[in-house]
């Protein structure tokens, strides 16, 4: 794995530069990140193209020795381009605008952007394309950050309409998919079809469904018209995208069909308030996330790429400016994010940023510089890190132990429909994860369809739609099946399966959800240790009761090496199934103590210590002392080898 940091010439005189570059490499970092929202300083007037800077700034890097992975600008489109088309503007769920003054003011349906965004990429590519120290490209930047992949514009709207009657071939075929029966809402032609925004009341969950799968579509076409210039221009360089945390908005397993490696931006800390974490946890985990965020991120985005290649293209170093809240992070915990990278077998850990900006959106936002080029606390970790690596060399790949089935469709019905407040794919998916990655298990989350083949366990925490080959899959799988609340109960339209739920998985689970509710907080039903809350199922089936309340409320039916849990995986109660599960799975478990992570590569075991406090490592973890100590303290990291 390298070390690398992400760097903006543009902002500093180019007398740093060199200097800058000598610094780099003298902390062990050896790629840098450049150029992704520089079009203003590219292309200060139409046409008008000044190169001279980016020239000298890639060379200088690479006279240094770094290797560069260059962005395209489409995420800053600047004011002139602006003026010239006023309506690739995107227009948010109000019908308001979204003006010039920060960044990703485009809609990703408007034609005339798509041409322009072409055309700058191009410009780039034929100008760096086979320079020697480009190894990589990164398309546009965090696609969907700022709340931007669904724009309400008379562009998306003709975009949709065209997008609906491919799907759909004739307008009675979708009236029915849709069930537009109820409340009159016959169309009569797709011309007639809107965006599902500024309806009276909630627009039909099959028309918003429609309309995300199409913006998310329309991403992936997007992205795809830079990726082809780009492999045309630039041969043999990697393209990359840089993934948000937490963020759903648009099929990442579609765009990264078109990537050679997957990148995330990992910000630990601004993430705890993104996420419904009990308040104790946000406490607990202020100044070092939540131990499962990044690594829930990491095994997530390894999974969207047959190769399993990716990269954290933007780490938090420091303090950041965008959360609720934006403490420092804990000593060590730099370094700590970094190494935990490592182990789940990224290939890059790229800083964010070289040098805080004194002025504009970020000035609180660290980096490993302070503003007056002194190093902030974020580059001795960084350096620290780099030699770590070198002495730990490459990590292997962990064993196949558990598959979590997470698709982005699943996202989009529990969101468009929670039927409880904020109740989401993503939150079972990661609280399962979370209770898994507490027994010291190793999970792949996969998208349906990825191979099963040498799992012990597959997870389904909450799969609305599920696709016929997946459940074919799991018609021949040997191992344990453990199926969440919501899976199989929703058609490819949002409509109820004729057979109820769980529809296609009842030739695996003998079963009908035949009721469903959702829970206000504080109305639980308590178990031995667990409870039920937030959601639950009634069923009517002929599997056994494995667990259920105090009270006698089902919490999970068993038939044979299948599981479902008819109740929301509330952490406690998803660690009791999945811990009965991967039992059954004959899979080694460990109880490891509060805030301790493990992660296994290769013959290896790394450790991290989360908490605030020192922890031991548990007796059922040996292995000899490759780096760190049994006693960790907090922030710590332990390697032990077999
Ligand atoms: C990311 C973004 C960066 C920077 C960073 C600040 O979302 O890609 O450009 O804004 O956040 O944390």
């Amino acid at each position: 794995m390298k070390l690398g940091t992400c760097y903006y010439p543009e902002h500093w005189p180019e007398s740093c530069w060199a200097e800058d570059a000598r610094r780099m490499a003298a902390n062990g970092l050896k790629q840098v990140r450049i150029g992704e929202f520089a079009w203003s300083r590219i292309e200060p007037e139409s046409g008008r193209m000044d190169w001279g800077w980016l020239d000298r700034a890639i060379d200088t890097l690479h006279a240094a020795g770094l290797e560069v992975i260059l962005g395209t600008p489409t995420a800053t489109p600047p004011k002139w381009l602006i003026d010239t088309m006023p309506d690739m503007i995107a227009i948010d769920e109000q019908g308001r605008p979204r003006g010039f003054g920060s960044r990703r003011h485009y809609c990703f349906s408007h034609a005339g952007y798509r041409t322009e965004a072409a055309r700058i990429t191009r410009a780039v590519a034929q100008r760096y394309g086979r320079h020697p120290a480009v190894v990589a490209w990164q398309t546009d930047n965090e696609y969907g950050c700022h709340d931007t992949v669904l724009s309400y514009s008379a562009a998306a709207r003709l975009a949709f309409r065209e997008w609906l009657a491919a799907r759909y071939g004739s307008v009675d075929a979708l009236n029915r998919a849709w069930g537009n029966v109820f409340w009159s809402m016959e169309y009569r032609s797709f011309a007639e079809i809107d965006l599902p925004n500024l309806t009276v009341t909630e627009a039909n969950p099959a028309h918003w469904l429609a309309f995300r799968r199409f913006a998310s579509d329309e991403v992936v076409a997007f992205n795809r018209i830079q990726v082809d210039i780009l492999r045309e221009l630039s041969p043999g360089r990697d393209v990359v995208h840089n993934y948000m945390g937490f963020f759903t908005e648009f099929d990442h397993h579609a765009v990264a069909r078109d990537l050679d490696v997957v990148g995330w931006d990992s910000y630990p800390l601004g993430f705890l308030d993104s996420f419904p974490f009990a308040e104790a946890d946000k406490l607990a985990y202020a100044r070092q996330g939540h131990p499962d965020i990044a690594a829930f991120h990491h095994d997530l985005y390894r999974g969207c790429t047959a190769t399993g290649r990716w990269s954290v293209l933007e780490q938090q170093p420091g303090p950041v400016n965008w959360a609720r809240y934006n403490p420092a992070p804990l000593p060590g915990m730099v370094r700590l994010w970094t190494l935990e990278a490592m182990a789940h077998g990224a290939e890059l850990v790229s800083y964010f940023r070289w040098r805080q900006f004194p002025q504009a959106q970020e000035q609180h936002h660290a980096g490993l510089l302070r503003p007056d080029s002194e190093p902030a606390p974020g580059l001795a970790e960084a350096a620290q890190s780099a030699r770590d690596i070198a002495l730990l060399g490459a990590a292997g790949a962990a064993p196949r132990q558990v598959a979590l089935v997470f698709a982005y469709d699943a996202d989009w019905v529990t969101k468009i429909q929670p039927q409880g407040a904020g109740l989401s794919a993503l939150w079972a998916s990661f609280a399962c994860y979370s209770a898994l990655r507490r027994l010291g298990l190793s999970i792949d989350i996969i998208p349906p369809g990825a191979p099963l083949d040498g799992y012990a366990m597959v997870v389904l925490p909450c799969l609305p739609i599920v696709p016929d080959a997946l459940v074919e899959q799991l018609e021949r799988f040997a191992g344990q099946i453990v199926i969440g609340p919501r899976s199989g109960s929703r058609d490819a339209d949002f409509a109820i399966p004729e057979g109820l739920p769980p529809g296609p998985l009842q030739t695996l689970f003998p079963g009908k959800v035949v009721r469903v509710e959702s829970l206000r907080p504080g109305l639980i039903h308590p178990g031995a240790g667990w409870e039920i809350a937030h959601w639950r199922e009634d069923l009517e089936t002929s599997s056994q009761l494995e667990i259920c309340a105090e009270d006698g409320t089902p919490a999970c039916w068993k038939h044979g090496q299948t599981r479902y849990l008819a109740a929301w995986p509330e952490p406690s109660l998803a660690a009791e199934v999945l811990r009965r599960a991967a039992g059954d799975a004959g899979l080694a478990l460990h109880a490891l103590p509060e805030g301790l992570r493990l992660r296994r590569a290769g013959n290896r075991i790394f450790a991290f210590n989360y908490a605030a406090q020192h922890t031991e490592l548990p007796p059922s973890i040996q292995g000899s002392l490759v780096l760190g100590e049994r006693r960790l303290p907090p922030a710590g990291v332990t390697v032990l080898e077999d």
